[in-house]
């Protein structure tokens, strides 16, 4: 699909990923609406880049119609809508010690937010015979984050319901693309631009690659390639695949003597 005069909405499309995806697609023509829980830093991407904020959490059905419906009113109807808004909290302890609202709150935001915006604007896009979901999820979706156990599982639904998407709603004209990144550095991570190198990419690196791959119609938007071929490791050996999870676990145990997701990028 190409995104020149498309009503567009993103979803945590204040900071980093959501951000860069809001900056390249205003660049390229398209009418882009900002939803996000912090409304004062939408409100100045909207204003630098010529598009419009709203404030939404998307953990309620409620302000996410709400959101599109102020979006349709200035914009249009939603060409493309990305569900980008994400966070990762990790595991206190072991693999099931996150508590009930963690869970909860992974759930809600990586995969309910998808499901309501699709809820919200399926009938009207299979009606006009096109519409594009981008449903940011990661490579966590594809293989695991580990210390994290709440952020994989969801990040798992998240893919799963976007194949669920494109199985039933590909021949009514609907695209669909599932994002799979691995470390981008983003605010989620501590990281900005400048710390990006070698494997840990920018998240304007990622918007574009989500770009072309919305143009190209791709399903399953890898930005970095080893991606790609640790999917197939998993899929051709999963024995084979654990043990090497269970080896970089224990690297990172012993490199930084625990679990902390912001420092993975730097073993792999
Ligand atoms: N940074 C990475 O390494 C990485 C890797 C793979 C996937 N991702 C995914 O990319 C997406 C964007 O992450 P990022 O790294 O740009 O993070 P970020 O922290 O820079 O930005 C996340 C944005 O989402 C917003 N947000 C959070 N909860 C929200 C809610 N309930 N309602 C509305 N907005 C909300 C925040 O306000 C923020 O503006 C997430 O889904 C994340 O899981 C990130």
């Amino acid at each position: 699909m190409d995104i020149s005069g498309k009503s567009i909405v993103v979803t945590g499309g204040a900071s980093g990923i959501g951000a860069a995806l809001a900056r390249q697609a205003a660049e390229a023509g398209g009418k882009v609406c900002i939803a996000d829980l912090n409304i004062d830093a939408a409100n100045a991407l909207a204003q630098e880049i010529g598009g419009m904020a709203v404030a939404c959490d998307v953990t309620y059905e409620a302000q996410i119609i709400a959101g599109i419906q102020n979006a349709e009113e200035a914009h249009g109807p939603v060409d493309i809508f990305v569900s980008n808004a994400g966070l990762g909290r990790g595991d206190p302890s072991h693999a099931a010690s996150a508590s009930d609202a963690d869970w909860t709150l992974n759930w809600n935001v990586h995969v309910m937010a998808h499901v309501w915006a699709a809820r919200a604007l399926l009938p009207a896009m299979i009606e006009r015979g096109s519409g594009h979901f981008v449903n940011v999820a990661s490579a966590a979706g594809l293989l695991n984050q580990i210390g994290d156990a709440a952020y994989s599982a969801t990040k798992h639904a998240a893919v799963s319901f976007a194949e669920s998407l494109l199985i039933t709603h590909g021949n009514d004209g609907i695209g669909v693309s599932v994002v799979c990144p691995q470390y981008v550095a983003t605010p989620l991570l501590g990281l900005g631009d400048g710390d990006a190198q070698g494997n840990l990419l920018t998240a304007g690196d990622v918007a574009k690659s989500v770009w072309q791959g919305v143009a190209d119609g791709t399903f399953v938007i890898m930005p970095h390639p080893d991606v790609a071929k640790y999917n197939a490791l998993r899929g051709a050996d999963p024995a084979r695949w654990i043990k090497g999870m269970q080896m970089l676990r224990a690297k990172a145990m012993s490199e930084y003597g625990g679990i902390s997701v912001q420092n993975f990028y730097k073993l792999i």
